[in-house]
């Protein structure tokens, strides 16, 4: 389908992420030379830029299968001995959100990554023993959100810790260039730089916003898209200039409005505009701090300069 041959296959055909690429690059050859499995990994970064794809890209140029599953979605430790029992020498286990494991669950993950086996209590009451049971060697790769939120002990047991930044402008704009090509739609280069700059640095929502002005583009009966149509576009969609949507307005404008632009504290804003704590630390938060709307400090969140000028409003004389 069109929806999966937008996902890159190759590390070669992976754009932007240079150094990730670059350093995995070095760990699968060395791994493949070895004929070895590759060692466990853990990708940090906030959602859309991309850590599921590289999971598969990785399984690929390993040439070993994949299991994807995610923290919320393994529930107890059978579940994870009935996934690690399927995996073949080399094979990966993909597990997003891992932050959200049960700590039951983390804590056997502990021997499987380590030693390759774990330890499971079989039966109940007086007949309920223990039995060890051997994995094959493989590879877990882990994703999450924030540095934070892992616990040391899991975090210690990855050999290899990648950090996702933002995507710089040039690279998304390679990403929209290569989207319209997959969906055979002419793109002017003003109208993809138009759709890279606005869309957060994140990969997944560029593409989300091609294929919504590809529709306008479509019944407007453009031949191909340019800057003047993403911008019509992006003006229904409600994303801005900067490529903040509502949700980042809303944030900033209360913030500006009842806080006199702070500093107040993150569970303070999510009641405030009904969003979810995690959903404001995770998505909203990074991309306004990554382009200098916010800054953090000891007592909570502060809008900047920029963030006030960006809202049309004054900057207070006594910041
Ligand atoms: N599609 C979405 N993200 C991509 C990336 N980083 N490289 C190539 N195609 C993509």
């Amino acid at each position: 389908s069109l929806e999966k041959s937008l996902r890159p296959q190759t590390l070669a055909q992976y754009i932007g992420q240079d150094r990730v690429k670059h350093e995995l690059g070095v760990y699968i050859e060395a791994a493949r030379k070895r004929e070895e499995s590759l060692d466990h990994v853990l990708l940090f970064g906030p959602p859309g830029l991309g850590k599921t794809t590289l999971a598969m890209v990785i399984a690929n140029e390993m040439q070993v299968h994949i299991r994807t599953t995610s923290g919320p979605a393994i529930e107890k430790p059978g579940d994870l001995v009935a996934l690690l029992n399927e995996l073949e020498p080399g094979d990966i286990l993909f597990i997003d959100e891992i932050h959200r494991l049960p700590k039951i669950v983390e804590e056997m993950l502990y021997s499987a990554m380590e030693d390759f086996f774990v330890d499971i209590v079989v039966g109940q009451g007086p007949t309920a023993h223990p039995v060890h049971f051997p994995l094959p060697p493989f590879t877990l790769i882990g994703a999450t959100t924030r540095a934070g939120m892992l616990s040391a002990p899991l975090r210690d047991r990855f050999g290899i810790v990648e950090h996702m930044a933002y995507y710089q402008v040039a690279d998304l704009e390679d990403i929209v260039k290569r989207t319209a090509d997959i969906f055979q739609t002419p793109i002017k280069p003003s109208g993809a730089h138009e759709i890279a700059s606005r869309s957060r640095g994140t990969p997944r929502i560029a593409n989300r916003l091609f294929k919504r002005i590809r529709d306008f583009a479509e019944v407007a009966d453009k031949d191909a898209i340019d800057e003047a149509i993403v911008t019509r576009s992006l003006t229904y969609l409600r994303v801005d200039e900067a490529g903040l949507d509502e949700t980042d307005n809303k944030l900033l404008r209360t913030m500006l409005e009842y806080y006199d632009g702070g500093p107040v504290g993150l569970a303070t804003i999510a009641a405030n505009i009904g969003e979810e704590t995690d959903t404001i630390a995770e998505v909203v938060e990074p991309y306004l701090l990554q382009i200098g709307f916010l800054k953090r400090t000891q007592r909570g969140r502060v809008v900047t300069l920029k963030g006030y000028q960006h809202l049309g409003f004054p900057y207070p004389e006594t910041k």
